[in-house]
């Protein structure tokens, strides 16, 4: 290992890096959460809202955290403290750190929930109950299984320890094989589901509805719309609490970190477009409602893989491919506070793991608790999974790219972000330095404010 390397490991190539970062941004944000966030706010405005926040804002900033990160070669909350010292500021740019650990533990512990729907999802497609279902029928089966929290608990320590295990073991090792077959097989069945609803779902009502915006939609509730939109982008991309970061200080120095990012972005809207576009057939074909909140594709898939020939096959195949998807996102979620325990607190990469997972698995509980036995909790109107959710994906993830932007734009010299992202000062890296300068914090700040009530439009 040469000095300018990691302590907790490098990416073998520059395609492992690639895998991992997509395997993080790849997840349940894509397939569970995007439709079900356009369906609430009416479609075609907010993907669109939603694509030039990609493009404009993520993409940026996801330069921006895997260049931090390959700089300062250690766990989020060392690198932002080292590259700040380097420059002469305050270690309190370390604070950008911690914050990303919180937030990493608040969406892990809501995620883990979510993915025991999905394990939950995987036998009852494995044992045919899905056959001849309706909406109705799918309707009830998703309350029986969120009104059960023995069950709910039971999936969400099983999804824990398979986090922990792999974390313990250190990331850079198997997660690249398995990624490399799995990945692309999660691919090819949400293409096999979309073909599904061509044939058999109202393709045309879907598409329509996802690419034709109607802003009329946002009426009265423009501000809302556009910091979920927003926010759906940092959570989807993992951006704003340093998993990207992490992984970028386990890359190798002579790989193109604009290049990289253009196809784990790409990528990433790909799947969510697909998965829209597998989706909303259903729900017209079927008369169900858009905007059914976080049950939406727990309700209508069922009622595709029950009517297809070899549905209970496909079924099964889809949930354990999403299961294995929000598996590589759940680790990444953990990794940026298990590499400060082993370099502050010189725990083994074990014990940190453990302790993390354990942490995490005692939020979930309120969370998936509130589903049923503590529905009447309600903070700020909302309870716990509602909330972290909320907390999380539109304020915690875009203030933490705003301070990324800021540092990456205003504190680090102009000559160490060209010299890092390998661009020279062609006209990519001016372009990449407008956004990251100006629009990414100004843009986010003001839907920021707006949220907060600071700023009313
Ligand atoms: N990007 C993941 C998904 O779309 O499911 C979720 C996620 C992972 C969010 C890692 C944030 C993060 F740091």
């Amino acid at each position: 290992m040469s000095a300018a390397d990691s302590i907790h490991g490098m990416w073998s190539t520059r395609l492992a890096f690639i895998l991992a970062a997509s395997g993080s941004a790849v997840g349940l944000g894509n397939i569970w959460r995007f439709p079900y966030t356009a369906g609430e706010y009416g479609g075609g405005a907010f993907v669109l809202v939603y694509v030039l926040c990609v493009v404009l804002i993520g993409v940026p900033i996801m330069m921006a955290e895997i260049m931090l990160g390959r700089r300062g070669r250690r766990s989020p909350i060392n690198t932002m403290r080292a590259l700040a010292s380097a420059e002469g500021r305050s270690p309190a740019w370390q604070l950008l750190g911690w914050m990303g650990i919180l937030a990493g533990f608040l969406i892990l512990s809501f995620y883990s929930v979510i993915a025991g729907w999905t394990m939950g999802y995987m036998f009852r497609a494995a044992t045919g109950m899905f056959t001849g279902i309706d909406g109705a029928g799918a309707g009830e089966m998703f309350s029986g299984l969120i009104g059960d929290a023995e069950r709910l608990l039971a999936w969400h320590t099983i999804f824990m320890i398979m986090v922990v295990l792999v974390v313990a073991r250190g990331v850079a090792g198997g997660l690249e094989k398995a990624v490399r077959v799995l990945m692309p097989a999660l691919f090819v069945l949400l293409v096999v589901m979309v073909g599904y609803g061509m044939q058999a779902g109202d393709f045309d009502k879907a598409v329509t509805y996802l690419f034709e915006p109607d802003f009329a939609e946002f009426q009265g509730k423009a501000g809302e719309a556009i910091l979920s939109a927003m926010g759906q982008a940092f959570f989807s991309l993992s951006l704003g609490m340093g998993a990207i970061m992490i992984y970028g200080s386990y890359l190798k120095r002579d790989s193109s970190i604009a290049q990289n990012t253009m196809i784990i972005a790409g990528l990433d809207t790909l799947v969510a477009l697909l998965a829209g576009l597998a989706i909303f057939p259903i729900v017209f074909a079927h008369g169900l409602a858009p905007d059914s909140g976080p049950g939406l594709i727990f309700q209508t898939l069922p009622i595709a893989f029950g009517d297809m020939p070899g549905g209970p096959f496909f079924g099964t195949l889809f949930f354990v491919l999403l299961l294995f998807a929000a598996w590589t996102s759940a680790i990444s979620l953990l990794e940026p506070l298990v590499a400060w325990l082993v370099e502050n607190l010189s725990f083994s990469r074990v014990r940190a793991s453990v302790l993390g997972g354990l942490t995490v698995w005692l939020l979930g509980i309120a969370c998936l608790l509130s589903l049923n036995a503590w529905s009447e909790v309600k903070i700020f109107g909302k309870g716990f999974l509602d909330l972290f959710d909320f907390l999380t994906a539109n304020i915690l993830l875009p203030l933490g790219g705003v301070l990324i932007a800021v540092f990456a734009g205003w504190i680090l010299a102009r000559s160490s972000s060209s010299d890092e992202l390998q661009m020279g000062e062609g006209l990519a890296y001016r372009l990449w330095w407008v956004l990251i300068r100006y629009v990414a914090p100004i843009a986010v700040g003001i839907v920021l404010l707006n949220a907060v009530g600071v700023l009313k439009w």
